[in-house]
């Protein structure tokens, strides 16, 4: 059996070259969107793409900054043991050598969330029960740290069985990063703000410099406030904790140093460049939660609400000013208004000759009108359960 154990965490801390294997976690189809972010964000860092999230060995700065600087990561992980498992004996024996003292404090509570694939060890319950048991037994009679107090939250812990291998690791963010802290009044189906960072981000890749970025159907704002934050340059972590600051490995000073100084080094957006930001929605209790929400994320300068009918609304810029719109539109039996707001708001689009961009988070089918003039798929997600596509288009870009 082999156990891989990582090195002390601490020494991460203080500079030294130990790596660990770090997986983010995105939704399935926004792996790509992810990739870039990250290799933004660790420049140095080799990347793997897998379904579902990145993976790469990383210092535990790597892991401070993406939990503080990822706008699209939805989870952090780090691994924590691979062994070959095919008896419970074995299951519970390399659960237990693992290196556990250092992510979870004396008087922790675990979770954990099993899958298993073409193993002889199926049952994920039975599995949990095994490696839940073999983590309490080992933390059992640990000195608890003095002025420590126990956390409240239980530690999240994945085991994944594949081929008779099974993988331990710990989650490092506590909970799912989409929680920036901001948004604490939602509407009806709203985006994950992980989601609509995304639709953000394909958004400024569309244009430099709109004079209006506008999201018709807001709802609670996720879309223009996360574009407003990617604009400023505010981090989306900066004002949550995580998990990995519970690890009793985890340097509580060091980290809080290298949080001031790495805040303190991002770039400055310059001046006068973060540009209007404008939420629509025909619901006027959208509009007031998406002020409150702006507030709280603090980009209340330059985001407004208004309530508006997309379906007869003017277009809410000048004829001449580059527009760009984000949006997740109503569908389905979420539509309302007695003219399809969708399709006049495309007519409007279509027909402007200022710069115009549109990033859309909507089923295919609606999708179509813009693809026939140049705009394209950027990724098959699922929202909600239903399945979506990202699509891009500008009017830049046409044929
Ligand atoms: C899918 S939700 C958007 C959720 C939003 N992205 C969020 O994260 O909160 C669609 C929104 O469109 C709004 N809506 C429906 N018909 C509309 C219309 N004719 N004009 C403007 N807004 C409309 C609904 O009130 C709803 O808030």
């Amino acid at each position: 059996m082999s156990i891989e154990t990582p090195e002390p965490i601490v020494a991460a801390a203080s500079g030294s070259a130990t790596r660990w294997r770090l997986f983010a976690v995105v939704r399935p189809g926004l792996e790509p969107l992810l990739l870039m972010e990250l290799m933004e964000l660790l420049p140095e860092a080799e990347f793997e793409e897998l379904v579902g999230g990145i993976a790469w060995r990383g210092t535990m700065e790597d892991l401070w900054t993406v939990a503080l600087g990822s706008r699209l990561a939805e989870g952090l992980r780090v691994r924590v043991a691979t062994f070959k498992a095919f008896r419970f004996d074995q299951l519970i024996a390399g659960s237990s050598k693992a290196p556990w003292h250092a992510f979870l404090p004396a008087g922790a509570t675990v979770e954990s969330r099993v899958t298993c694939h073409t193993s002889r060890l199926y049952h994920s319950d039975a599995v949990a029960e095994r490696v839940e048991g073999a983590i309490l037994e080992r933390l059992a009679g640990r000195p608890v740290k003095p002025g420590a107090v126990p956390p409240t939250t239980p530690f999240r812990i994945y085991v994944r069985m594949e081929d008779d291998v099974c993988t331990l690791s710990v989650d490092a963010a506590g909970e799912l990063m989409h929680r920036r802290g901001y948004r604490t009044e939602v509407g009806k189906a709203p985006a994950r703000e992980t989601l609509a960072a995304a639709v953000a981000t394909i958004g400024r890749s569309l244009m430099e410099e709109p004079a209006l970025v506008w999201d018709p159907f807001c709802g609670t704002g996720s879309m223009v406030i996360e574009s407003a934050m990617a604009w400023a340059e505010q981090e989306p972590g900066e004002h949550r904790s995580f998990a990995f600051e519970h690890w009793p490995a985890t340097p509580t000073e060091a980290f809080a140093a290298w949080r001031t100084k790495w805040l303190a080094s991002r770039p400055e957006p310059v001046r006068g460049t973060v540009p209007r930001h404008l939420g629509t929605d025909i619901d006027p209790r959208c509009v007031s939660s998406g002020e409150r929400n702006a507030e709280r994320a603090g980009v209340e300068t330059t985001v407004s609400f208004a309530e508006s009918d997309a379906a007869i609304a003017e277009l809410p810029c000048g004829e001449r000013d580059a527009l760009l719109v984000l949006c997740n539109p109503p569908y389905g039996d979420r539509l309302r208004g007695a003219v399809d707001p969708l399709r006049r708001l495309r007519e409007r689009l279509l027909s402007r000759r200022a710069p115009t961009a549109l990033v859309m988070l909507a089923p295919r089918g609606l999708a179509e009108g813009y693809m026939a003039r140049g705009g394209r798929i950027v990724a098959e997600i699922r929202n909600g359960g239903i399945p979506v596509v990202l699509l891009a288009w500008s009017n830049r870009d046409e044929g």
